[in-house]
């Protein structure tokens, strides 16, 4: 696989580990372009459910691919993937989307949709990317690889805090045993138990890593 030029920082983890918030502190200091990759999962779930897909149903799910007109925008340094124009913020955070998600991230003609996808976000820049196999999959081959963990009750407590119902546990067992790019440690990944520590502290702990693995970074945090 060629090497893009771009810096990519891989930061890959369980739910509610702190992804979201560590993966946009990091973003806004170094100034690179933030990308959620579990948004556009959650968009395509979304788009199956309105089209009322069985969601159990994995040929009717990749065919979606094929058929829906997608964009990718980068709007304040955040990549966003348009659906017929419309970026469905809040419809991607129901309980029925997080629901049908795994399904639809479980199946391998949507991974393969949503690699070609993120791998052509470098067209916005050194980006900092965050999901379940960025450092195992989409960018195998950056230096910069980051796997975030807490505890389950500390994730729960912070997807409580977000008003959010979900099973974690069971969430995170469907994601680390589907066959397909499951969510694994990636090799050469320095891992970060966020347990206890603040969203500044961890971040910190990521941007040491970084500039440890290349210190040229540093000067784009100067300018
Ligand atoms: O990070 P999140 O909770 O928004 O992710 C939603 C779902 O998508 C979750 O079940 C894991 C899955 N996902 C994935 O399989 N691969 C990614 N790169 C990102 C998310």
């Amino acid at each position: 696989m060629k090497a893009s030029k771009a810096i990519v920082i891989a930061i890959d983890g369980t739910s509610a580990s702190g992804k979201s918030t560590n993966a946009k502190l990091v973003a806004k200091r170094l100034g690179f372009t933030y990308v959620d990759t579990g948004a556009m999962y959650r968009t395509l779930a979304w788009y199956g459910i309105k089209s009322r897909i069985d969601m159990h149903d994995g040929k009717a799910i990749a065919q979606l691919c094929r058929k829906w007109k997608t964009k990718c925008l980068c709007i304040d340094g955040h990549v966003r993937l348009l659906v017929d124009g419309y970026y469905p913020e809040k419809e991607i955070r129901t309980a029925q989307t997080s629901a049908a998600v795994p399904h639809v991230a479980a199946v391998p003609k949507v991974r393969d949709w949503m690699k070609q996808l993120q791998r052509d976000c470098v067209q916005f820049g050194n980006l900092v990317m965050e999901g379940r196999d960025i450092g195992t999959h989409i960018f195998p081959e950056t230096e910069h690889k980051f796997y975030l963990d807490a505890n389950l009750e500390e994730r729960s407590k912070r997807r409580e805090a977000d008003g959010i119902d979900e099973d974690l546990a069971k969430r995170d067992q469907r994601d680390s045993q589907r066959s397909t790019a499951p969510l694994m440690v990636a090799l050469g990944a320095k891992v970060i138990n966020t347990s206890g520590l603040t969203p500044d502290q961890s971040s910190q702990q990521i941007i040491d890593g970084i500039l440890e693995r290349d210190p040229q970074v540093q000067a784009l945090m100067d300018c």
